[in-house]
């Protein structure tokens, strides 16, 4: 069996790539990098890689992660600055003993020092958002802070290893230096490949406060199926901290078991992707119900036509 799911309809290309590998039997952890990278290299999503929103001094600041369900490696960069593939980074970090999770500068310098390519990641069309945004927000004093779409990815390959894997450019207009949940073991990313995975997407100040990754494998762990764990561990935190703060921001998460099989909760709208051994790429939008269920459609045509419109257009 092998598998593969991740957030957001932006990572289909990728899944669809992917899946056709672990099909020939690739391993899980090279799979998950080269999807990841795809979505990172194209420049119209505006979350992740080249053509991320940058940070409110302009500068695009991104965030990754890596896991190795095998050996519980994992490998990390925050705050990297033009990194053409954190995910790259991340992963060749999960192989190192010690200083395996970098920041800003010093994660920078080790791309480097590994020959990861380097280049400016703003482009003309986030500069100009930017600016666009930096006005509105001195003039009418707005909070500047939107939702986030992180691409995260949950896989298994048909030797029974899985893996995941994160990449951000986090929060758009955030401050410089501010790090969120996808590069944070147990927030934005958890996997164990006797047990299963899970990655989340949202806002990374209120994942962090759940660690819901870890808590949903956890639950796996206990024999939960993924969609039971989802269900458990995303509905029951977004009361949990709604009752304490009055409010929780927009999160997502996303699980695979050791089996294949997989869940999904989010206390929005929420696309993601899927492929299996019995179950070619496709997407599906997500929804919460009032009794803390999760409904799952997949997406009409009309709705990809939307999207592939948005994506040119926007
Ligand atoms: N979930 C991504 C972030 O908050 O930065």
């Amino acid at each position: 069996m092998w598998g593969i799911i991740a957030t957001w309809r932006m990572a289909f290309d990728g899944v669809t790539v992917a899946s056709q590998l672990l099909k020939e039997g690739i391993a899980v952890g090279d799979a998950i990098e080269l999807a990841i990278r795809l979505i990172e290299d194209n420049p119209l999503y505006k979350s992740v890689g080249y053509g991320g929103l940058p940070n409110i001094q302009g500068t695009v600041q991104l965030d990754a992660a890596y896991m190795d369900g095998d050996t519980y490696q994992i490998g990390s960069v925050a705050g990297i600055s033009d990194v053409k593939n954190p995910i790259s980074v991340a992963k060749q970090l999960s192989k190192e003993r010690f200083n395996s999770f970098l920041v800003g500068e010093g994660a920078r310098d080790y791309a480097v020092l590994h020959g990861f390519d380097i280049q400016n990641m703003l482009t003309d069309r986030a500069k100009s958002e930017w600016e666009k945004r930096l006005k509105e927000v001195q003039k009418n004093k707005l909070n500047p802070y939107d939702g986030h779409d992180t691409v995260g990815m949950v896989g298994l390959d048909v030797s029974g290893s899985m893996a995941t894997g994160t990449s951000s450019s986090g929060l758009f207009m955030k401050q410089a230096g501010r790090i969120g949940d996808s590069p944070l073991s147990g927030s934005g990313f958890y996997v164990d490949s006797d047990i299963g995975g899970a990655t989340a997407t949202g806002l990374g100040e209120d994942l962090m406060k759940g660690c819901l990754s870890y808590e949903i494998v956890r639950l796996m762990k206990d024999g939960y199926s993924p969609q039971a764990a989802c269900n458990q561990a995303v509905y029951d935190f977004a009361d949990r901290l709604t009752k304490r703060n009055e409010t929780a921001g927009a999160f997502s998460l996303i699980a695979m078991n050791r089996h294949g099989e997989w869940g999904v909760a989010t206390n929005v709208e929420f696309a993601f992707v899927v492929a299996t051994e019995k179950q070619k790429p496709t997407v599906y939008v997500a929804t919460p119900t009032k009794d803390k269920q999760t409904t799952i459609e997949k997406v009409t045509e009309e709705w990809l036509e939307q999207q592939r419109k948005h994506a040119t257009i926007d």
